[in-house]
């Protein structure tokens, strides 16, 4: 699929919370950052180019989070686009701390979760945080009290709209009775889909569900695969056929797929320009 003409907006549109609309097909920010989402990505200029040509390429979507890096996706963000069209929309979470690489621990303190959010307002050179995602739910913190704060923060005028990640359908019913919550996040993707009653959740409720790890296709982008049979058909790449599953599962997907270069980016945003058939897309469903 070349890029000729390609756009983000051709994967259609979603409204976060009802008011907050973005082309389906975003970009996620956690490979901008060393190895192990620790410290500076080896090339900070490509991290850059990275940015710019996804919003080139018509993302409006962008998710991040104060934890990769610490703090790093944030400001290559800001380097690069700020000041912010005004039709881009750029999600950041709290809730995951580091003390090296490829270690999280979640901390949901409130103290803990504002700190953070007037972090992220100053690393992102913003007024207010469009979409703030409670990363992870503290174990040992009431949730009551994580969510509690994101809306106080939310009342101050900090955040617009609140999400959750990695969260079952009943933490998310318990979630709502103290906040609106407008999204979650799980991990998803075709080879991986536990988070199938989360994800109809959202669908009823018009909640919008981002994939995490939307490319893990695994096996299935093996030569000989179906998906690579597929790709080779449709002159695609495996990793293409793998997004616009995504989009075509649902009107409530916003899948993110993660990358650090350009090229990589470009094919990535092509998925967009993919219709696939229904036949085409029962076959990948049951290939699994
Ligand atoms: N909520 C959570 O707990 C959570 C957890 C993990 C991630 N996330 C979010 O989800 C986003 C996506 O997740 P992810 O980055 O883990 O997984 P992903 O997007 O499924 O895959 C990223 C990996 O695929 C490679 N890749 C990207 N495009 C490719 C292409 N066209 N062909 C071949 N390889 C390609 C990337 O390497 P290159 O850099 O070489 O392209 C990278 O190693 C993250 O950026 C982050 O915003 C959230």
């Amino acid at each position: 699929m070349s890029i000729h003409g390609v756009t983000a907006k051709k994967s259609g549109n979603f409204a976060i919370g009802g008011d907050l609309p973005v082309h389906r097909l975003g970009y996620g920010a956690m490979q901008l950052t060393g190895p192990g989402i620790w410290g500076h990505p080896k090339d900070p200029q490509e991290a850059i180019r990275v940015l710019r040509r996804a919003v080139e390429l018509g993302v409006t979507f962008i998710d991040t989070a104060d934890s990769y890096g610490p703090f790093v996706s944030e400001m290559l963000i800001k380097e690069a686009l700020h000041p912010y069209a005004a039709d881009v929309v750029i999600a950041t979470k709290a809730g995951l701390t580091r003390s090296g690489p490829n270690v999280w621990r979640p901390v949901g303190r409130p103290e803990y979760l504002r700190q953070q959010v007037e972090l992220s307002l100053r690393h992102l050179g913003l007024e207010r945080i469009d979409l703030l995602q409670l990363h992870r739910i503290d174990p040992q913190v009431p949730l009551e009290e994580q969510v509690g704060e994101l809306a106080l923060l939310q009342q101050e005028g900090k955040i617009r709209h609140i999400g959750l990640s990695e969260v079952s359908v009943s933490e998310l019913e318990q979630a709502q009775q103290t906040a609106r919550i407008v999204s979650v996040q799980n991990l998803y993707n075709l080879a991986k889909r536990d988070a199938e009653p989360v994800l109809q959740y959202c669908e009823m409720h018009q909640m919008a569900f981002i994939p995490w790890f939307p490319l893990a296709t695994g096996q299935l982008a093996k030569e000989g695969g179906p998906l690579d049979e597929l790709a080779k058909r449709l002159h695609a790449k495996p990793s293409q056929l793998a997004l616009a599953w995504l989009l075509k599962r649902s009107p409530v997907m916003l899948p993110i797929p993660g990358t650090s270069t350009v090229s990589h980016v470009e094919e990535n945003i092509a998925a967009a320009e993919i219709e696939l058939s229904d036949a085409d897309y029962d076959m990948l469903t049951q290939s699994i």
